[in-house]
């Protein structure tokens, strides 16, 4: 009999259910209610894994309880949300995701599961997968942005970084991809509300990353708040169950999010806690995330018939398997044999991260700042905002360690006058400062404009009916722009923001997001052209709230958007573009693509499609481009998205480099769900778009034909 057999054989149904326990001890507080007493049930052995703690002392005394108080002395799960850093805190995984580099990804959550390793976790709830099209909801900072393909690249990086090769090296993390599904997708933008989300849109783009993540051995999955039409993912049985443990195979454990489970009541699923208890188990829940129903009242569904042990039995297997990975019954205190916490390497990380993460939005001839710039007006409350940068869940990292932009840029420009004036507060209305940042303005030969959102209107429980700048930031950056100074404008943000005018009237656009502990350098870097920014977005940017959700990956309509023409989908009141397309991004120089080439136009299914670009840059930098390739399925059984991104490649280009991108498309990336939701590559007319984003009008396009291969079914 294996160990955990032993120990399955050796539990009351009381111990069972203390493994599939998950409780808080609430050194940060990330839900509604709190959890008492942890200590107490843990000598009773009612607990599994504790969350929200950190700090060796700490966790190895909590450990201790377990391993010397409770009878079976089986070692805890220690879980955090670390998802964009631990003591070294890099940009939000928004801003990261527009690094379009999975290397980077992967190297930050290495160091992240490093420094929180040391600090005594073994689980983090991170990667964040949701993808989402919809700024007003303020959890879209904690993930990749709005494309499928980019999401699933994403997790798999995480994933890597987090867990290593070997959950059982005592510097790994067991990851945690969550939410699964579709919280990106709320009504309206607002967290928990329901989605409703066809099947189609399911299996096309909010399954994808997670199937990837399974694929890539992540150790467990979080189940959304919210419900799809109608069925609170909780206790999704077609999604939890069918899709999950079954079509994807996946074994690991399935731990709900924050009082889900007791919360499927509220959703009007359950009409009581037993009743949840059992809705959740029977759909593949294993552990309850503070709520205490399985604990409390899985003795009750199973008196009722509701549950079987076995399931019971099954729940607690998957979570004693964790812990058996990760090496917890040998080495239940996992001392971490090295840490890279907050060395050097980790802070120069987090500063070439930021820098990466950093996009170019607009630029008219005003930056890169001249190296002889004599006065230079810093404006605005995000300026000086040391406690912002790090954006939220950074959970162990310490906001007063963070560099702000004031402080970059005076690093960066020593024999500059660099004069610093708020201006507005940050979401009160008071413009008692403007006419002082205005005369500050006229003063200097160029104004930095830093402007933005607070940490604490992003993330969860942040979500913004108008996501615009907060309080009277606008009337602020209109009344320096109209002094006449040369001005770039810094946007310090979780989500893209509605800038309305400034979009046309501000000098320069510049979006850092949340860019963590080296903001002020990185930004800095970019400001002065230390560094030619390369980030490009992973998020559309609209014009306005009402275009949410605007993202490139739209199917067409019978009548496209056509401003020449009343009667085609747009409006009357704003264009039908976005203000930025996804994957935009400048650099300081140009660069440009030609020769655009396939080896054939004809294919059989089953063949693989070679495709050449060349990229030219200009003579004045150095720079990394990123190069998209999307393809368009013209004529299918089901219409196609108008575009789906397939590959981009990035590539480093010297000054008046010529380069020339290769790669292979599979017939992989022509597979779509068919009309019965089964994966099919139909023959036909593919357009393929190549280009610096989605932008249609600057895409290079080829076409080919795909014919079915003679004899096949
Ligand atoms: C929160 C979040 C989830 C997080 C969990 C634990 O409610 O939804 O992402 O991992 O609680 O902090």
């Amino acid at each position: 009999m294996n160990h955990i057999d032993g120990l399955l054989q050796a539990m009351t149904l009381t111990e069972k259910l203390g493994q599939l326990n998950l409780v808080t001890a609430n050194r940060a507080i990330t839900g509604p209610t709190t959890t008492t007493d942890i200590d107490a049930a843990i000598r009773a052995g009612k607990v599994g894994g504790v969350f929200n703690l950190w700090g060796r002392e700490a966790i190895s005394a909590t450990q201790r309880l377990a391993l010397e108080e409770s009878r079976l002395k089986i070692p805890l799960l220690f879980g955090l949300d670390v998802l964009h850093g631990h003591r070294t805190i890099f940009p939000v995984p928004l801003a990261e995701a527009g690094a379009f580099d999975p290397d980077l990804w992967m190297r930050t959550a290495r160091v992240a599961a490093l420094e929180a390793a040391e600090d005594g976790v073994n689980l983090t709830f991170a990667p964040m997968l949701d993808v989402s099209r919809d700024p007003r909801w303020g959890r879209i900072v904690e993930g990749p942005g709005e494309d499928p393909l980019t999401a699933a690249i994403f997790a798999r990086a995480k994933i890597h970084g987090f867990q290593g090769d070997d959950l059982r090296s005592p510097a790994a993390l067991a990851a945690t991809a969550k939410h699964f599904c579709g919280g990106g997708a709320a009504t309206a933008g607002r967290d928990y509300a329901s989605a409703d989300i066809s099947p189609r849109q399911l299996r096309e783009t909010y399954l994808p990353p997670f199937r990837a993540a399974v694929l890539a051995g992540c150790a467990a999955i979080m189940p959304a708040f919210n419900c799809i039409d109608g069925a609170p993912m909780t206790a999704h049985v077609a999604l939890l169950r069918h899709y999950l443990r079954e079509e994807l195979g996946f074994d690991g454990v399935v731990l709900s999010d924050y009082t889900a489970i007791g919360e499927l009541i509220e959703h009007g699923v359950a009409g009581d806690r037993t009743e949840a208890a059992a809705l959740a188990l029977n759909a593949g829940v294993d552990m309850d995330m503070v709520s205490g129903v399985f604990l409390e009242h899985l003795p009750e569904a199973l008196s009722r018939g509701l549950v079987k042990e076995e399931f019971i039995d099954a729940a607690v297997r998957r979570v004693l398997a964790l812990k058996g990975r990760l090496g917890l019954f040998d080495n239940p205190f996992r001392l971490a044999v090295s840490c890279a916490s907050r060395t050097p390497d980790a802070l120069e990380l987090a500063r070439e991260c930021a820098r990466r993460s950093i996009v170019l939005l607009a630029n008219r001839q005003v930056l890169p700042i001249d190296k002889n710039l004599r006065r230079l007006a810093v404006i605005g409350p995000l300026a000086d905002a040391r406690m912002e940068m790090q954006g939220p869940w950074s959970a162990a990292g310490r906001p007063g360690t963070c560099v702000t932009i004031l402080e970059g840029l005076k690093a960066a420009l020593p024999d500059c006058d660099v004069v610093h004036a708020e201006g507005v507060g940050l979401g009160r209305d008071d413009d008692h400062g403007v006419a002082g940042a205005c005369e500050l303005a006229r003063w200097a030969d160029l104004t930095v404009l830093c402007l933005g959102e607070a940490a604490h209107m992003s993330g969860e429980a942040a979500c913004r009916a108008t996501p615009d700048l907060p309080g009277a930031q606008q009337q602020l950056a209109q009344a320096v722009i109209a002094t006449g100074s040369p001005n770039a404008l810094v946007l310090v943000s979780g989500r893209p923001l509605m800038i309305g005018d400034l979009a046309e009237s501000a000098g320069a656009i510049v979006a850092t997001w949340f860019p963590g502990v080296m903001a002020g350098h990185a930004i800095a870097d970019v400001l002065t052209g230390a560094f030619n920014p390369s980030a490009r977005l992973p998020i559309t940017w609209p014009r306005l709230t009402g275009q949410i959700p605007i993202f490139y990956a739209q199917r067409s309509s019978g009548r496209p958007p056509d401003e020449a023409n009343p009667f085609t989908s747009k409006y009357l009141d704003v264009a039908a573009t976005p203000l930025f397309p996804f994957g935009h991004g400048l650099s300081y120089g140009r660069a440009s693509l030609e020769n655009l080439r396939l080896d054939r136009e004809t294919y059989f299914t089953g063949e693989e499609i070679s495709v050449s670009v060349d990229v030219i840059c200009s003579e004045d930098y150095a720079r990394r481009e990123t190069v998209f390739f999307f393809i368009h399925d013209r004529v299918a059984s089901v219409a196609r998205p108008v575009m789906e991104l397939k590959r981009w490649r990035q590539i480093d280009l010297a000054p008046g480099e010529r380069m020339t991108i290769s790669l292979t498309l599979e017939m992989e990336d022509l597979v779509f769900p068919g009309v019965e939701l089964r994966p099919i590559a139909e023959p036909g007319v593919f357009d393929l778009f190549v280009g610096f984003s989605a932008a249609s009008e600057a895409l290079l396009r080829a076409s080919f034909n795909l014919l079915a291969r003679p004899g096949a079914a």
